[in-house]
């Protein structure tokens, strides 16, 4: 058993991201400067979006999409109950009515053949969510749209770098947004970014992240700039500081490198899980790009003795650190307590949550880290097996 307990996420962080964060900080622009602009630039570069718009959260994205396209108290906004909390807390912002699809069983993701029976005259707008990182049935939800002619906001919290049937996710639909938490693939700490092709919209985030100050509000106090501003709007301050964007410019150059380690440490796990019947290993899709941000292992729980809770535990005592994604939002109090729901409203969802457990998968793990996941896993399903002779795969 390994002596020290493995984290389930950690950010993969070298002198690099060290060394642009201390320039950045040195170089007196602290808050939302060049290396905001030059982020921007490299990550719509990188997605293949015409706009990109940095800001200090994807909570901010999301909510700065919203009001862009003008969501009112009563409209329906449509996602997955299978999702953080963000997703659809942006939507009660508005008074508006997050509607839950529930989702495919293999996938985790949206259902989209579900999801054209939830529009209604009331639908503003649709929001999936690529969960862990693979992609959400774009092509279908999109073609859902036509008849429901809403805009579709992609969660691409968990989702860079992607691809759907070849093409980067970042520019496919009407809006896209990333999340760069501290656990996700690429990290700026807490950060996020709004991905649009539409220079309207990207204008009204853009403004509407800062104080809804109407121009260049970020560089008054430039050389260049002026000290004199309009407010055209009731605005939010959501931007990204320059010691954030000079951790993403480092983090971008990386990202390649960080999904290469992620997709071997999947087909570590893959091959080493794949063949015992207790164990359900991921959906992947080989027509997508997954970006392996989560490793969403499920169990059996018929072929076991114990239930998800223990087999978490079991891992802990064995000092491998693993998380749950997600516990679907229809079940948290607020939305039982708002809209009435039962677990069995959104059964899929509910289902597969109770046996959902993600294993470790970031790039600073050491193959001795990933072994150490891999026997323990092992070891307490053999233990716990229902099989009356265990035979190791
Ligand atoms: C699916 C999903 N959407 C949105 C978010 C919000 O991201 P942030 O913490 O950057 O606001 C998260 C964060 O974990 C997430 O998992």
């Amino acid at each position: 058993m390994r002596s020290e307990f493995l984290h389930f996420a950690l950010p993969d962080i070298t002198t690099t991201e060290l060394d642009m964060v201390a320039e950045a900080m040195l170089s007196g622009w602290i808050t939302s400067g060049p290396r905001v602009r030059e982020f921007e630039r490299l990550f719509s570069e990188a997605v293949g979006a015409r706009h990109a718009i940095a800001v200090n959260s994807c909570t901010a994205a999301l909510h700065l999409a919203l009001e862009t396209i003008s969501i009112k108290p009563e409209d329906e906004v449509i996602t997955s109950p299978y999702t953080f909390a963000a997703t659809a807390e942006v939507i009660r912002y508005f008074g508006a009515k997050p509607v839950f699809v529930d989702i495919d069983p293999l996938t985790f993701n949206i259902d989209p053949a579900a999801l054209s029976a939830a529009l209604s005259d009331r639908t503003q707008a649709v929001i999936p969510v690529h969960i862990g990182g693979l992609p959400v049935e774009l092509g279908q939800i999109i073609s859902t749209r036509q008849t429901g002619g809403v805009p579709v906001i992609e969660d691409a919290a968990h989702a860079f770098p992607c691809r759907y049937a070849g093409r980067v996710i970042g520019a496919i639909s009407d809006f896209t947004f990333f999340s760069f938490y501290a656990t996700k693939t690429s990290t700026t700490g807490e950060g996020g970014m709004i991905c649009t092709n539409n220079q309207e919209w990207a204008e009204r985030c853009k403004m509407m992240s800062l104080h809804g100050i109407s121009r260049d509000a970020w560089n008054r106090y430039a050389a260049e700039g002026s000290w004199y501003y309009e407010i055209v709007a009731p605005g939010f301050k959501y931007n990204m500081t320059d010691i954030a964007a000079a951790m993403g410019i480092a983090q971008l150059a990386r990202a390649d490198t960080m999904w290469t380690r992620r997709c071997e440490i999947a087909a570590r796990y893959n091959s080493a899980f794949s063949s015992m019947p207790e164990l359900q290993i991921p959906t992947d899709d080989p027509r997508h790009q997954h970006a392996w941000h989560l490793y969403m292992l499920r169990l059996h729980l018929g072929k076991l003795n114990i239930g998800r809770a223990e087999f978490v535990e079991e891992l802990k005592r064995r000092n491998i650190g693993t998380s749950v994604h997600f516990i679907p939002l229809h079940i948290h109090p607020y939305y039982r307590e708002t809209y009435g729901y039962s677990p069995n409203d959104f059964p899929v969802a509910y289902n597969e949550y109770l046996r959902e457990i993600s294993l470790p998968i970031y790039s600073k793990m050491t193959d001795d880290d990933v072994q150490d996941v891999i026997d323990a896993v092992t070891e307490v399903v053999r233990v716990n097996s229902r099989r009356r002779t265990y035979v190791p795969a």
